[in-house]
């Protein structure tokens, strides 16, 4: 019996077999952030062709924090009305539909202005051409607010859940990073105060989607920068977000982007054994990073650390890839 093909379920939703779709931007939305016929095409073809869950790519929660112009927005009801098509197209396709809500921070566009802001006054990892200006603590509680309306929004236009983006620098990693967060208040200091805003925006969106809606937050496990965060931190905060309501951890890391110079299949498996050992059975874990070999994500399948894998340049170079990886491991 394939581990790969395995179904399961989640809160009351099923899923058809343990093959992610991890978030990959296509930058082919308007400049408005609204979704287009490439868009629902790019996705229904390998929704279409077994993969069992798809990560819609990271979608913005207001336009200040997009990285590019041509990216994904769930921030006005018009985008919303797009994104409803799309995830009735995913599920129509068999998979289940989640999305992953951003704001880039320091790695952002900016206000109309052109000001940049970030967890603190220190820039990115990476781009350093860019000094951020602190966000205010009104300003926290304006963009947790966002979150919260975008992920309702979502989940009620059809996706199984949403996905907070909490990985490769982007605004809750800049929290939760020493690299980035230099803050003096209650939000910075130790890993109890950086983790602290990235929790109440899981509060928050929790809230606001109800019990019945999956949260998954992808978590930047290991800045791999030296002074960054490491999984000696990130394991006991992995815990905290399941006690703040997220049902599904999807693990990677890199501050300054999400291509890690490693290579190796499943190199992130270290990582999520740690998180394993904080967070307990209960909470499913994704191993994402390398994997194109079907066999290789079969054996992964088999390490109690791994609940779902997630095929990301592989399923974009082959749509078919889940297909082809069903007629070689098997049901
Ligand atoms: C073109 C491209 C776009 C990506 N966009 C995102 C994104 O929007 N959000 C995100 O969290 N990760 C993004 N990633 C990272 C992937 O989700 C994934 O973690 C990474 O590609 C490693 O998996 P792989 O080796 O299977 O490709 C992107 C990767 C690629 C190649």
């Amino acid at each position: 019996m394939s581990t790969l093909f395995s179904p399961t379920c989640i809160r009351g939703c099923e899923f058809r077999n343990r093959i992610v779709m991890p978030p990959m931007a296509t930058s082919l939305a308007t400049r408005d952030g609204l979704a287009v016929r490439e868009i629902l095409d790019h996705y229904a073809e390998r929704a279409g062709a077994d993969v069992g869950t798809v990560i819609v790519e990271h979608t913005y929660v207001t336009r200040s924090g997009r990285v590019n112009d041509r990216q994904l927005g769930a921030h006005t009801d018009s985008a919303i009305a797009g994104l409803s098509e799309l995830a009735g197209t995913i599920e129509e396709c068999g998979a289940r539909p989640v999305i992953q809500l951003t704001h880039a921070g320091a790695s952002g566009a900016g206000d109309e202005q052109g000001t940049v802001f970030g967890a603190g006054s220190v820039p990115r990892p990476g781009k350093e051409d860019v000094t951020p200006r602190p966000l205010t603590v009104e300003e926290m509680q304006y963009l947790a607010e966002r979150f919260a309306w975008s992920a309702a929004q979502c989940i009620e236009a059809g996706f199984a859940g949403v996905q907070l983006h909490g990985a490769h620098g982007y605004l809750l990693n800049q929290f939760l990073s020493p690299l980035t967060n230099d803050r003096r208040d209650s939000y910075g200091g130790d890993l109890e105060a950086r983790g602290r805003y990235p929790l109440e925006v899981v509060e928050l969106v929790r809230e606001a989607i109800g019990e019945d809606a999956l949260l998954y937050y992808r978590l930047g496990a290991d800045d791999l920068m030296c002074g960054g965060l490491t999984v000696e931190e990130t394991a006991p905060f992995a815990a905290r977000l399941a006690g703040a309501g997220v049902d599904v951890v999807d693990i990677s890391g890199g501050m300054g982007g999400y291509r890690p110079e490693e290579t190796r299949e499943g190199h992130f498996l270290p990582l999520n054994r740690a998180i394993r050992d904080h967070v307990g059975d209960e909470v499913p874990l994704i191993l994402t990073g390398g994997i194109v070999n079907p066999e290789t994500a079969e054996q992964l399948l088999r390490d109690p650390a791994v609940d779902f894998v997630g095929i990301g340049r592989a399923l974009l170079s082959d749509p078919h890839w889940a297909t082809r990886a069903r007629g070689q491991v098997g049901r």
